[in-house]
């Protein structure tokens, strides 16, 4: 499928389907006039005459449309006409348009075309009206296509055409330089959250360590000029001291890989680590998850953070930003159980030397980001920011599509928080309340890995703090709900969700 933009408007485009979206009137309840505006433009009042002998006025009477946002109707045109289909798509009120807006309708434009077996399809969205940059808009149209239109076969037997036959999509109106761009930055972002999700949906049999490093190792070959790899192995861990990871990845029968790819641009002014949990499937340990709704069939998707790492990993390859170098970094394995399995109650190093009295094999996370932190601190970066599907206790928390997250810095919350805005993902800051780490007290070493149940993923983050020394910022980005969805929602098909990847790519670009 094929993303253009065109000087076209709807009053000369001939194709199969062509999506034309409007505001709703005001929302604002003090305004007590009788009649509302009416939702047409005088402009596509007109072109209803002209082109659709009436039918968009038509449709929004009989229909009492009113264009809230996620509604939407539609009508074949009777005969020959140079369009054969109509979408009247609504975005709400127009003061609160953001790029989530656009997404979203434009997702509901690239489904509707596809259930109706259209091969061409037009956007009539008066994006310029609200971007001032033509950039913003057209991205967010393209991401909202592009990701809703991603369909995971690859483990079906059956491997039938997906049923599309859309081939070619026309974003009317512009032609600018600034929104041909936005269209070539999307694709170069989805590339990173199509990776992601297709990380995430694979099964643990799929995506072992091994697998993850050959994921990185190919951006590094693809993007050679600015990418390279470094994978440390089981015993470049052990030199190390990383007793931590390496007390995790014991008991599997697959070799723990630590992957450290770096993005360096021509001039470098800052330095920024990325590190995802890579846990390729979390048993629990001998704390086993046991029973139903202990989540264990779904625990592939412990990688989830390392995922969406090398997600953004890959979209920042392309889109080569100038100024800041980044760490992308995961210590991967496996939290298996045998023979040579931890014992809960045993005593680990890191590799900072901190001891760690693992009450609790399933709180295993923590233990493989900590060798990660301490191996990043040790990089000279200004900011590290981890992200991790960490606890359930912050799905508790904020449910499934939101994630949590916490920072020692205001600085680096004010950037992430911005960064999130723009991609359309949910982040709620969590309070790093130091009296908590009480409970994380050991008699025989220096701390516990787990604490009560009480405020699991708040003791959780202040578990992390204890491996980050000099780096001036720091953040935790607890994502266990929202990289993983059952249903089909907006742009967001069911399975790996590729979250948080847009944000992560926001984040350094803006830096
Ligand atoms: N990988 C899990 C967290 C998780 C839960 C991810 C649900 C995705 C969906 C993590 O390693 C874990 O097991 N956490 C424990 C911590 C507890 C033992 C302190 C948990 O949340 O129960
Ligand atoms: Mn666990
Ligand atoms: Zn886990």
């Amino acid at each position: 499928m094929q993303i253009y933009t065109s000087v076209s408007n709807v009053s000369n485009w001939v194709g199969d389907g062509c999506a034309i979206a409007i505001f709703s009137n005001k929302t604002d309840k003090t305004d007590k006039t009788d009649s509302p505006e009416p939702l047409l433009t005088p402009e596509l009042i007109a072109l209803d005459q002209q082109i659709f002998a009436g039918t968009l006025q038509e449709l929004i009477t009989e229909n009492e449309f009113k264009a809230e946002s996620d509604s939407n109707v539609s009508s074949r045109l009777a005969g020959t006409t140079p369009i054969r289909k109509v979408l009247l798509l609504g975005l709400g009120d127009r003061t609160k348009v953001t790029a989530e807006t656009w997404r979203k309708a434009a997702a509901a434009a690239a489904k509707w075309a596809e259930q109706n077996k259209c091969k061409t399809l037009a956007l009539a969205f008066p994006f310029t009206e609200i971007n001032k940059d033509e950039f913003v808009g057209t991205q967010a149209i393209a991401e909202g296509i592009i990701l809703s239109s991603h369909k995971d076969k690859r483990f079906k037997s059956e491997q039938k055409a997906n049923g599309s036959k859309l081939e070619k999509i026309e974003i009317l109106g512009t032609d600018s330089e600034a929104a041909k761009a936005g269209i070539l930055q999307a694709q170069k972002i989805c590339s990173g959250v199509i990776l992601a999700r297709e990380l995430v949906s694979a099964p643990a049999n799929i995506i072992t360590p091994e697998a993850l490093a050959q994921s990185a190792q190919a951006i590094a070959d693809n993007y050679s000029t600015c990418m390279s790899l470094e994978v440390l192995e089981k015993a470049d861990c052990e030199a190390l001291g990383m007793g931590a990871f390496l007390g995790v990845s014991q008991a599997s029968d697959l070799p723990p890989k630590f992957i450290h790819l770096t993005y360096r641009p021509q001039t470098v002014t800052k330095k920024l680590g990325i590190i995802g949990k890579g846990v390729t499937f979390d048993s629990g340990g001998l704390n086993i998850k046991s029973g139903a709704g202990s989540g264990i069939e779904m625990m592939k998707v412990d990688m989830g953070g390392a995922a969406a790492m090398l997600g953004a990993a890959r979209a920042i390859a392309q889109i080569q930003p100038e100024g800041i170098e980044v760490h992308f970094i995961s210590a991967v394995c496996e939290n298996m159980i045998n023979g040579n399995a931890m014992h809960p109650g045993d005593i680990l190093t890191a590799s900072n030397g901190k001891t760690i009295e693992v009450n609790n094999t399933d709180a295993e996370g923590r233990l493989t980001l900590a060798d990660a932190l301490v191996f990043a601190d040790k990089l000279g970066l200004d900011a590290i920011v981890d992200l991790a599907t960490l606890t359930g206790a912050i799905i508790v928390s904020l449910g499934s599509t939101m994630a949590g997250y916490w920072s020692n810095s205001d600085e680096l919350a004010a950037k992430i928080e911005d960064a999130a805005n723009h991609a359309g993902e949910k982040f709620w800051r969590m309070p790093l309340e130091e009296s908590y780490f009480d409970k994380m007290k050991s008699v025989v070493a220096d701390f516990k890995n787990t604490g009560s149940r009480e405020g699991g993923s708040i003791t959780a983050a202040l578990f992390l703090k204890q491996f980050v020394d000099k780096t001036p910022a720091w953040a935790h980005l607890d994502v266990a709900g929202p990289v993983w969805t059952d249903k089909e929602s907006g742009y967001t098909n069911a399975g790996g969700t590729g979250y948080p990847v847009r944000t992560l790519v926001n984040l350094i670009l803006n830096f």
